[in-house]
């Protein structure tokens, strides 16, 4: 695929926005009003020195730290206030193993379940004992 035909197939709706972030812990501003659209099909990476907020502005994005300050919006939900809607429909990668190692595997598919609205019934269904 040339530049040119990757470019194109690079939707512009609008996927995720934040305006004028800011995240405080105390008097230190680690993300200091961040403005961000990410459009359907891109690809964005953050990069930055350890402590530069990378973890801190995706933590935001996905509503898991509250702002200090700006908006934001993913999938059409505001968050923090939707942010289980929309993290019900947002597929996440974690940098590490996040399984609970006091969990057995079939405990952990259905933790995870649970997070995408899937009942204990439909999960135990697939799962191959
Ligand atoms: N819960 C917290 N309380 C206080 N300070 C925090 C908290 N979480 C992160 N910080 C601080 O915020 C700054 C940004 O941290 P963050 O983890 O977002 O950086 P990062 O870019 O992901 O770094 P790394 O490359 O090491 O993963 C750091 O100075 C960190 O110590
Ligand atoms: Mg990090």
């Amino acid at each position: 695929m040339t530049e040119e035909t990757a470019a194109a197939t690079v939707g512009r709706e609008v996927i995720a926005s934040a305006r004028g972030l800011v995240k405080r812990y105390g008097a230190t501003a680690v993300v200091a009003g961040v403005d961000l659209d990410i459009h359907r099909g891109e690809c964005l990476a953050l990069l930055g020195p350890n402590g530069a907020g990378k973890t801190t502005t995706l933590r935001l994005l996905l509503g898991l730290t509250p702002p200090s300050a700006g908006t934001i919006d993913v999938l059409g939900h505001p968050v923090p206030a939707e942010a289980r809607a929309m993290r019900a429909r947002a597929g996440i990668v974690p940098q590490f193993d996040s399984l609970d190692p006091d969990f057995t595997v079939s405990e952990n598919l259905l933790t995870y379940g649970s997070y995408f609205g899937l009942s204990r019934r439909r999960v135990t269904e697939r799962l191959d004992y």
